[in-house]
C-alpha cells in the first residue's frame, strides 16, 4: 500500500496541516459549528468580517435563493473587534486550527485599527482583508474595485499588524492579473478569491428587488466556472499563495482551484446545506493524489496543462 500523500500547506506563512479552510461569513465564529464538524480537522477557519465597532447589518431579507446558489445582503452585521478577541477567541483557541480573521472597514483607517487591534492577540494566524465593502469616503464603491484604493487599505494594514495579511480580491473587475500584482507589491503574504459576484432579483408581482437591500452577492455553484477562471488568471500573475473559492461543493470542484494555481481552497455557501463538506474534500483530495501518484498536495498546485 501506498504511504499516505503529504497534505500540508503554507500559505503566507500559515501553516495548514490540509488545504481545506472555511470561508469567511459562512461558518460564523466557529462555535456554531463546532457540534456538526471538528474543527481541529480543518485546514484553517476563516471567521465572518470583523468590523471596528458592532454592527446590526443589513435590514431584512438579506439572502434569496436562486438556481445554483444564494444572493446575500448582510451587510457589515459584527460584533465588533473588541467582543470578537474578548468572547469568541478564548474558544477558538482550544483548537489545533489556524484562525484567519476577516476584517473590514468603512475608511482605509479603520482597516488599520482592526489590524493593529489583532496584532499580537494569542490565536490569531492571519488577517483576510474583504475588501469588497463599500468606501463610505469614495461614494460607497468597493475597496478592491479601485487598485490605487485597494493599495492603500493593503500598505496601510501591513503598517499595522505583523500578522500574515491575505487580501480577498473582487471578482468585479476587470482585469484580476492586475489587483493580484497590486496586492502582491503592497506587502500582501497572500491573496484569495473570490468574493461574491454582484446579483439582484426582482419580484415579478410587486416589481420590487427581493433583497432590502436590492442588490447583493451571488455564490455557490453558480459561481465556480468564473472563480476557477479568476484564481487561474491571478495564480499566474503573483508569486504569493492564492486561496481558491467559488462555489465548492465536491472534491473536484476543490481539486480544480488547486490545479489552477490555489496552494489552499475555502468552502463557503455548501456549509449551509452540508457541514461536512469540507471533511469529505479532505479525504477527496487524499484519495486522488493517491490516486494520480502525488506524494505531496503542492506537487498539484499550479500545474494545469495549458
Ligand atoms: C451569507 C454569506 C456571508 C458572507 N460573509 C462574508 C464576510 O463577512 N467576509 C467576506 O470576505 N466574505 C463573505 N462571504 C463570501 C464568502 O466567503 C465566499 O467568498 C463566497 O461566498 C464564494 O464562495 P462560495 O460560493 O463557496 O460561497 C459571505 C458569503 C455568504 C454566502
Amino acid at each position: 500500500m501506498s504511504a499516505k500523500p503529504s497534505m500540508s500547506v503554507n500559505v503566507g506563512g500559515i501553516r495548514m496541516k490540509n488545504p481545506v479552510m472555511v470561508a469567511s461569513g459562512t461558518f460564523g465564529y466557529g462555535p456554531e459549528y463546532a457540534d456538526l464538524v471538528d474543527l481541529n480537522r480543518l485546514g484553517a477557519i476563516a471567521v465572518k468580517g470583523i468590523l471596528l465597532e458592532p454592527w446590526e447589518g443589513n435590514l431584512t431579507p438579506r439572502m434569496v435563493e436562486v438556481p445554483g446558489g444564494l444572493i446575500n445582503a448582510i451587510g457589515l452585521q459584527n460584533p465588533g473587534v473588541a467582543k470578537f478577541v474578548e468572547e469568541y477567541m478564548p474558544f477558538l483557541r482550544r483548537y489545533d486550527v489556524p484562525v484567519i480573521v476577516n476584517i473590514w472597514g468603512r475608511t482605509e483607517a479603520e482597516y488599520g485599527e482592526v489590524a493593529a487591534r489583532l496584532d499580537g492577540v494569542e490565536g490569531v494566524s492571519g488577517l483576510e482583508l474583504n475588501v469588497s465593502c463599500p468606501n463610505v469616503k469614495h461614494g460607497g464603491m468597493a475597496f478592491g474595485t479601485d487598485a490605487g484604493i485597494m493599495a492603500g487599505v493593503i500598505g496601510l494594514v501591513r503598517k499595522r499588524t505583523r500578522l500574515p495579511i491575505i487580501p480577498k480580491l473582487s471578482p468585479n473587475v476587470s482585469d484580476i492579473a492586475r489587483f493580484a500584482r497590486v496586492a502582491e507589491e503592497n506587502g500582501a503574504d497572500a491573496i484569495s478569491l473570490i468574493n461574491t459576484i454582484p446579483a439582484m432579483v426582482i419580484d415579478i408581482e410587486t416589481r420590487r428587488p427581493v433583497l432590502a437591500n436590492k442588490v447583493g452577492g451571488l455564490s455557490g455553484p453558480a459561481i465556480h466556472p468564473v472563480a476557477v477562471r479568476l484564481v487561474w488568471e491571478a495564480a499566474r500573475a503573483v508569486k504569493i499563495p492564492v486561496v481558491g473559492m467559488g462555489g465548492i461543493s465536491s472534491a473536484r470542484d476543490a481539486l480544480e482551484f488547486i490545479i489552477a494555481g490555489a496552494t489552499a481552497v475555502a468552502v463557503g455557501t455548501a456549509n449551509f446545506s452540508n457541514p461536512q463538506t469540507s471533511l469529505e474534500l479532505i479525504s477527496g483530495i487524499e484519495n486522488y493524489l493517491v490516486r494520480h501518484g502525488y506524494t505531496d498536495v503542492n506537487e498539484l498546485v499550479g500545474s494545469a496543462r495549458v
